[in-house]
């Protein structure tokens, strides 16, 4: 069954935004192979806004850019498929998606037949579009695409983005393989150049521009609702794009990955450095994400300073995981006390620091000194 780990892959939006074309395409295709990308797990090419024509044909199907795309919708679909990879779509339950190309209200059945006669595999399906259409609720508008889908006859990924608006923690899943529970995130660790929502219940419509932080503050309220299925989407990664230090990129990693949301890689594979590949590639926290539990890690306000430490820990199979995020601009020293977070196992503790390899046999607390916004990740049997 698909989905019922968070789906991994890469998708053209936090880079290219609608600027990208078949050659974009089948370069990554390449990168995600020979990076060792695919191996580690990346396997859906998800090609945002941009891949298709400004209008429907003349009887009403969606169609592909044939400027950007001159091989048509059939060449790139084998491209992918036949080097190993899935791909992707992105469409809209409006009658516009948010770059004012076609959306898929009214045409829920037909484009969902369309999708699975492509060979399409993943489909995000975004809240934008035209005023009749933001009058039917969320449920009905999202829901009428999960049902087309399912008649469709395709296995197709099905990944709801309502920007967290009306609280898809307690309807998306039911719906898609995914929900999206925050506005759009930002190529920024701290600073948002947008996001007035700081927390997940909160009705605001400027809801774009999102810091790494702020989307992990978010998840303090909903984590728990993620289960294998239905998973909650903290957006594609901005890992490899602005300029975020190492620490920042391994902390933006291990709560993407511990708190189980889909992995996408939103950058330009030919530009990312090896600090940014040794991230994404972490087999370690790659499998903290793609654990079989499929239980998120929760925030520990009683082990926790607000605004300084924060610590996570959730159950992962044969043991628990603890993230120590060091909030500061500054080194901190901490000492961690596992006995202290009640994790169910007690007596000999065997720890290990899943970034740096380190390990510790038979030990109850761990001291040590984080980085400026460091993210320490210790996995305990
Ligand atoms: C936004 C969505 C982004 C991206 C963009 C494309 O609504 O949240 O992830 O898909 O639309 O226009």
């Amino acid at each position: 069954m698909i989905g019922q780990a968070p789906q991994m892959g890469w998708n053209t939006w936090n880079t290219f935004h609608a600027n990208y074309n078949a050659t974009v395409v089948e370069q990554t295709v390449s990168l995600l192979n020979s990076l060792g990308l695919k191996e580690a797990g990346y396997e859906y090419v998800v090609l945002d806004e941009g891949w298709q024509a400004s209008s429907r044909t003349a009887d009403g199907y969606l169609q592909i850019n044939s400027t950007s795309f001159p091989g048509g919708i059939k060449s790139i679909v084998d491209y992918v498929h036949d080097h190993g990879l899935k791909i992707g779509l992105y469409g809209d339950s409006g009658m516009l998606t948010c770059g004012f190309n076609p959306g898929s209200y009214g045409y829920e059945i037909r484009d969902a037949i369309t999708l699975a006669e492509w060979e399409i595999d993943y489909w995000k399906y975004d809240n934008c579009g035209g005023f009749a259409a933001m009058t039917e609720a969320p449920e009905v508008r999202f829901g009428t695409m999960k049902d087309a889908l399912a008649l469709s006859g395709r296995d197709i990924l099905y990944s709801v983005c309502e920007w967290g608006y009306q609280f898809p923690w307690h309807w998306g899943g039911d719906i898609g393989h995914s929900y999206r529970m925050s506005g759009d995130i930002t190529a920024s660790f701290v600073n948002e150049t947008g996001c007035a929502c700081k927390t997940a219940y909160c009705l605001n419509t400027g809801y774009a521009g999102c810091s790494v932080v702020s989307i992990i503050q978010k998840m303090r309220e909903i984590s728990q609702y993620q289960t294998p299925g239905h998973w909650a989407d903290m957006d594609m990664l901005e890992i490899g794009n602005g300029n975020m230090t190492l620490a920042m990129q391994q902390t933006h990693f291990a709560f993407w990955s511990a708190l189980k949301s889909p992995l996408i890689i939103g950058a330009d594979l030919s530009k990312l450095d090896n600090d940014s590949i040794s991230v994404l590639t972490n087999r370690d926290i790659i499998a903290l994400n793609q654990d079989p539990l499929g239980v998120a890690v929760n925030y520990i306000e009683s082990a926790s300073e607000e605004g300084s430490i924060q610590i996570w820990t959730g159950p992962v199979r044969g043991g628990n995981v603890v993230l120590v995020f060091n909030e500061k601009s500054y080194p901190q020293t901490v000492t961690v006390s596992f006995d202290q977070l009640n994790l169910n196992i007690s007596g000999n503790i065997n720890a290990k620091e899943l970034w740096s390899g380190k390990q510790w046999k038979h030990v109850e607390q761990v001291g040590t000194i984080l980085e400026p916004y460091q993210t320490m990740v210790f996995q305990l049997s």
